[in-house]
């Protein structure tokens, strides 16, 4: 017994110590962590469990038989965030650049399938140059496996990518079908086609960084949803985020004692009663949920839609708001791509949404209408309709044309819309509305800018305000901006007994 014990434990020392000693040395010299080191530093302290440690690669060719890739480039296993389980694996970059062959595939795909079976978050960490190229079909096959997992995931577990070093091919179409994708500074880059091979194939020499780094996905691409400074911000982010989610789709979400906010401004003086004047839709956040704590998700892309969690009287909701401060907080395709987005993750993780409306409508333009504005717009469109978590819309101030019905609107079967007195519905703003329809009285007035000012003064008694809107039931009630928190946790705690309409047919499909 302990002759086996002693060379147990031999092996098992060699395989946890990971890639070669030399390659650790100059990591921890750049201020890197391992693989291993990464997963404990997320995880609650000592809950790792690692399985398939003593698995062994399957390529021969290319002379991939003379080398002992430890672990076949990926520590898999399952452990604790917050006292919750989850699953975890981390691409080993020290071993062939934590290039994927079949056996690391293989380890993969297991631990997907224990968090799918158990009901439990899976997290991939990813430092890998994507299919290992001596490994051939197998290695494709093997990213063919684990997307075909990321899909039928989808909506039943949440899944969370991190991108730790330069991550390629299958390294990043992987994460692209995940929920979330957080990114580090000066560290993180993707891209489907690496630099080396763009060189050989194109003769074009290109900066990683550029080419696909933090900043270029977070705030161009979209593809990220988090920015972070370091490898250990990422931890207390990914943390954080797991607080607001479920563990799968039907278990119970996270729920926390209830705290005011801290943020006492009233919404009556952030908001500006001019139309014209911009301010920050998230010192309205700030203003109404708990503990005024908003955790943002793509934060740097299309800014002129907030979207995040919070927390209303201790139950996480999703938020979604126009911010007016950027672009007047119009809807344009990337807006509309990530607010369908974050739409649905919270409807398929049963989120209750909070839609916080202030816009002059989709974004008008050449631009927009070539890159899609409406096939994107519809998307968002589609995304509430289908929603069947309890919805609660609150119009601050402007909600014009398709725009007001895009924002979760009343006839999208939203639970309970709210307005301040603030609020105006039409179809259009005031200028443009009147400039429309009474062109020609305008043009044929003795005085045509007294007459156009009339009408605008006409227009605005009639249409710019929630009353229109109120009378005919569209909006439910006109609140006052001091009992805004407490109205919508009433009608959150009212809807919280809702039951989803049951679909009569295979799914909807949504333009993508
Ligand atoms: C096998 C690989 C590898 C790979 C890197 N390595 N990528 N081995 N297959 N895909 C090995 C290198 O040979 C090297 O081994 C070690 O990992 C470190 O790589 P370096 O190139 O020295 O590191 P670095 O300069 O940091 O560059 C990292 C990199 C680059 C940007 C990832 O290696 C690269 O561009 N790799 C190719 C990326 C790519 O295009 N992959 C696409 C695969 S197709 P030694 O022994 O020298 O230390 C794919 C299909 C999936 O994934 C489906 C997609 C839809």
């Amino acid at each position: 017994m302990l002759e086996k014990m002693s060379t147990f434990l031999d092996r098992v020392g060699v395989l946890v110590k990971g890639g070669c000693s030399d390659m650790l040395a100059t990591r921890k010299k750049n201020g890197l962590l391992s693989a291993r080191e990464r997963i404990e530093a997320l995880l609650d302290r000592d809950t790792f469990n690692e399985i398939d440690l003593f698995v062994e690669q399957s390529g021969r060719d290319f002379g991939l038989d003379k080398l002992k890739l430890v672990g076949d480039g990926v520590i898999t296993g399952f452990g604790k965030i917050n006292d919750r389980s989850v699953c975890i694996y981390a691409q080993d970059f020290m071993v062939q650049g934590g290039s994927l062959g079949r056996m690391h595939a293989a380890k993969i795909t297991k631990i997907m399938d224990m968090a799918s079976d158990m009901g439990v978050p899976v997290i991939g960490i990813n430092d890998s140059g994507g299919a290992r190229i001596q490994e051939g079909v197998d290695s494709l096959a093997g990213y063919g496996e684990i997307f075909l997992r990321n899909t039928l995931n989808s909506g039943k577990i949440p899944q969370i990518s991190v991108i730790m070093g330069p991550c390629a091919g299958g390294a990043v179409y992987s994460p692209a079908l995940t929920d979330f994708v957080f990114m580090v500074e000066n560290l993180s880059r993707m891209f489907v086609t690496g630099p080396k091979v763009i060189e050989s194939v194109l003769g074009e020499k290109v900066a990683p960084e550029a080419l696909g780094g933090a900043k270029v996905h977070n705030s161009i691409t979209g593809n990220a949803h988090y920015y972070c400074k370091n490898e250990y911000e990422t931890f207390d982010r990914i943390r954080t985020l797991l607080s607001y989610l479920p563990s799968a789709w039907d278990k119970d979400v996270p729920k926390t004692a209830p705290l005011p906010p801290k943020y006492t401004q009233g919404l009556a003086s952030i908001i500006p009663e001019d139309t014209r004047k911009a301010y920050d839709v998230k010192d309205v956040i700030r203003a109404i949920v708990d503990s005024s704590e908003f955790f943002e998700s793509q934060e740097l892309f299309a800014g002129n839609v907030v979207v995040g969690f919070a927390r209303m009287n201790g139950s996480p909701i999703g938020i979604v708001a126009n911010q007016p401060n950027v672009k007047a907080g119009c809807l344009d395709v990337d807006s509309s791509d990530k607010t369908a987005r974050f739409v649905r993750f919270c409807d398929a993780f049963g989120l209750p949404l909070l839609t916080l409306v202030d816009l002059p409508g989709y974004l008008p333009g050449m631009d927009q209408e070539h890159a899609g504005i409406i096939r994107h717009g519809a998307k968002l469109i589609f995304a509430y309709s289908e929603a069947s978590v309890p919805t609660v819309t609150l119009i601050l101030r402007k909600a014009y044309g398709g725009g007001y019905i895009a924002m979760s609107s009343k006839h999208l079967k939203t639970d309970f819309v709210f307005a301040l007195p603030t609020a105006e519905v039409a179809v259009m703003g005031p200028e443009s509305a009147c400039n429309i329809i009474f062109a020609k009285e305008i043009k044929a007035a003795e005085d045509p800018e007294k007459v156009r000012v009339q009408k605008i003064e006409e227009y605005k008694e009639k249409f710019s305000n929630p009353y229109n809107p109120a009378s005919k039931g569209y909006v439910d009630a006109i609140i006052h901006p001091e009992e805004t928190r407490s109205k919508l946790i009433q009608a959150f705690e009212m809807a919280s007994t809702k039951t989803p309409m049951q679909k009569s047919h295979k799914h909807g499909c949504i333009p993508l």
